[in-house]
């Protein structure tokens, strides 16, 4: 309809003009403000899924321990539901806080241009996704209410059609931990397992997909020996210039929050110099700035005041350094370059899938983003074959449970010690007791309900049970929480034959006087704009935990009100499993992992446990029984990041989310290898590389 044209001459029909126009202003202005609110929920949306910061974050924990200081008290007593309400509000607003700060604490100066980029980058990865349609408002819409919308609405996928090839056959070998070494790792694979009935358990799960991975862990052992001696900073700063001149690296940075997120940083970017025969660089605060020179006197590591990195890495100082003495730019006309990549929002600005990470010839790779296991596992699902074999060399077959190796738990043990005042801070936790035989890791994010804590205690039981007959004597059990007080709970449920042990950093502190300042209440304290939530205790507590946790013999525990196996637990239990993995026959069994959870969380299925990073993310679609008991399950020590391997399935979300990128998946979790070639096809992303700024010499 044309817009009405207004006359002056007759007053009457001014009037019917003047109302019709209004209503069409009033119409446009709702419009608009139709436009505005859909906008700013997608916003949250976007930024709910796709920052992934709150994963295992220690920092978190901080600010959940001193809310829970304050509440715990209430715990039973009846409170106001305004108040729930009103907390809810202000941890929306907390979360969105802190997803700024980690921007900026590591991207420094151009901490501002990144966070504006991030709404434009969404955009961006449609404008590849192989469908070609940029997603409307209603298919984006449809994206936030995914979860809520029942998965028969969304119309089926289209699957290539498989003819039966060699991969196929490949895929139907039984699962097998020496698979890699023995052909190359295919891309998608046709499952050729089906599911023995409609729906499992999770306990039925996990016991399929934790396979036997004793076999991996150690060729992985073996691995980083080999690597450390050809590529490790004691070999390779001694080479002369030429050969110095020739060396690649990769840079794991990470900031100083959580410390599950952003220990998984510094271990992917040593995974990735592990898969691509490069060096390591641990990249020490400022070390992302290409105009950066550094001070050898003042080199500060992530976590540095109380982890001791091994000397195989180098810090870049050292590097610039000796790229500076060697003139590998004048004599040898290398210059020193750093490439970028960012995962950190999903494979939309990252080359993972597409590129040849074999044959960069840059200087320095820097992976960024990688806050879980998902980023570096993109590898596998790489275009070029060379990729994903390098890839499976380090992460196994995403297939075959057996093949995957505790990666990030052999990682961690070769690369990282905690310093001697965390150390003795543990020592004392433990009373000079023999090692434990169970830790329990309950996150509980100050909820009140004593499900979790429940639920965990009859897992302890369970596994203390099954092992009674090979052990005597008490079960020593390490009870690490966001929230202290349910360590008197948890005592009430367990049985007398158990010891409880914790770390208790208020009597610490009141026993030893002498302690070093990185010890003390005062230090690492959160910056004020996070005081209020994260209260007064220090930061410290979560790394005495953490090392506590992980002498665990038997098993390690994780229970949650919400997320079970945080990234901070999946190290606990890593780092645990290789400390008592021993490459002699005799010896006892690893320590492993296991999952606690009660009732509520399995309503529906493992839909719950959703977000990249999380361990049973993957299990999360339509193969999970609704309503399940309260169970106590095997959990895999390299969480998985696709839906190869049997029991797996995406939820609706994931489904939607991967398609948002372009590539398809359906709801049993098969790709369609079309869809991953038009993403490559169908992208114009330059890679981002940096000439980095060289010391005078
Ligand atoms: C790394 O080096 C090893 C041993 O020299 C070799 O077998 C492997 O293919 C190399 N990997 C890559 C990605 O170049
Ligand atoms: C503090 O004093 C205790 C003895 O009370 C001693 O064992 C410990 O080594 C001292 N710690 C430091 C950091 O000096
Ligand atoms: C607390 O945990 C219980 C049991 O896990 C759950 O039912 C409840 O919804 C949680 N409450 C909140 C506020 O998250």
């Amino acid at each position: 309809m044309p817009p009405p044209i207004l006359r002056r001459s007759n007053s009457k029909q001014i009037r019917e003009h003047r109302r019709i126009y209004s209503n069409y202003s009033l119409g446009f202005q709702l419009l608009g403000l139709c436009m505005i609110c859909i906008s700013v929920l997608l916003t949250i949306y976007e930024l709910s899924s796709d920052g992934n910061v709150g994963v295992g974050n220690g920092a978190l924990q901080m600010d959940d321990l001193a809310r829970a200081k304050g509440q715990w008290s209430s715990l039973r007593s009846n409170v106001l539901q305004e108040q729930d309400l009103e907390k809810r509000n202000q941890e929306e607003k907390v979360q969105s806080i802190q997803m700024t700060e980690t921007f900026e604490s590591e991207m420094g100066a151009n901490a501002a241009p990144h966070l504006l980029s991030k709404k434009s980058q969404g955009v961006n990865k449609n404008v590849f996704s192989s469908s070609s349609t940029s997603p409307t408002i209603g298919q984006k819409l449809l994206g936030f209410l995914g979860p809520w919308i029942s998965s028969s609405e969304i119309e089926p996928l289209d699957m290539p059609g498989k003819s039966a090839t060699e991969e196929e056959v490949i895929g139907c070998e039984k699962d097998d931990s020496s698979f890699i070494s023995r052909s190359e790792v295919p891309r998608v694979f046709s499952k050729c397992w089906e599911p023995p009935k409609q729906c499992g358990t999770v306990e039925e799960m996990g016991s399929v997909a934790v396979g036997d991975t004793r076999a991996a862990s150690l060729r992985l052992r073996d691995m980083i020996k080999t690597w450390m001696l050809d590529h490790g900073a004691e070999t390779i700063r001694n080479l002369p210039g030429l050969e110095f001149c020739e060396r690649k690296f990769v840079m794991g940075l990470a900031s100083e929050d959580g410390f599950g997120n952003n220990m998984y940083k510094v271990l992917s970017g040593a995974g990735l110099a592990l898969m691509l025969n490069r060096s390591l660089i641990i990249g020490e605060r400022g070390a992302n700035t290409p105009s950066y020179i550094g001070d050898p006197r003042n080199i500060v590591l992530p976590f540095g005041d109380y982890i001791v990195y091994s000397n195989q890495f180098f810090s870049m100082q050292e590097v610039k350094h000796l790229w500076a003495v060697h003139d590998c730019a004048g004599k040898h006309n290398r210059r020193m370059t750093m490439r970028v990549d960012d995962i950190e929002h999903g494979p939309g600005r990252s080359n993972s899938l597409c590129d040849d990470w074999t044959t960069i010839p840059d200087t320095v790779l820097w992976f960024k983003g990688t806050v879980d296991t998902v980023g570096l596992q993109f590898l596998l699902k790489n275009r070029n074959a060379a990729v994903r074999s390098a890839a499976a060399m380090v992460l196994g077959h995403p297939a075959y449970p057996s093949s995957r190796p505790n990666t990030f738990g052999e990682l961690l043990r070769a690369f990282i010690t905690p310093t001697r005042d965390i150390q003795a801070a543990v020592e004392w936790a433990l009373k000079g007791g023999a090692e434990p035989d169970f830790a329990v890791h309950l996150r509980l994010r100050h909820n009140r309900s004593l499900d979790a804590p429940m639920a965990a205690s009859r897992c302890l039981a369970h596994i203390a049970q099954a092992m009674q007959q090979t052990s005597r004597g008490k079960q020593r059990v390490v009870i690490i929480s966001d929230t202290p007080e349910v360590f008197s709970d948890i005592n009430e449920q367990l049985q007398d034959n158990t010891e409880l042990i914790r770390f208790d950093y208020k009597e610490y502190l009141n026993k030893f006087k002498n302690l070093s300042e990185v010890m003390s209440l005062h230090y690492g304290q959160p910056p004020r704009s996070k005081m209020r939530d994260w209260g007064e205790m220090p930061r410290w507590v979560s790394l005495v935990d953490f090392f506590l946790a992980a002498r665990a013999r038997v098993a390690v525990i994780s229970g949650a009100s919400e997320r079970i196996c945080t990234t901070y637990a999946q190290l606990v239990g890593a780092l645990a499993a290789a400390t008592t993995l021993s490459d002699s026959e005799d010896s006892p069994p690893p320590c492993l992992l296991y999952s606690s959870f009660q009732r509520d969380l399995l309503a529906q299925g493992l839909m719950k446990q959703s977000g990249w990073g999380h361990a049973w993310r993957t299990f999360g679609g339509k193969l999970a029984c609704k309503n399940q008991a309260s169970q106590c399950a095997r959990t895999p020590l390299l969480p998985f990041a696709w839906w190869d391997a049997p029991w797996q399935s995406p939820t609706t979300r994931d489904t939607l989310k991967m398609r948002n990128m372009g590539i398809q998946v359906d709801d049993v979790g098969n790709i369609a290898e079309t869809s991953l070639d038009n993403f490559c096809d169908h992208r114009r992303l330059k890679p981002t590389v940096y000439n980095s700024k060289l010391p005078a010499y």
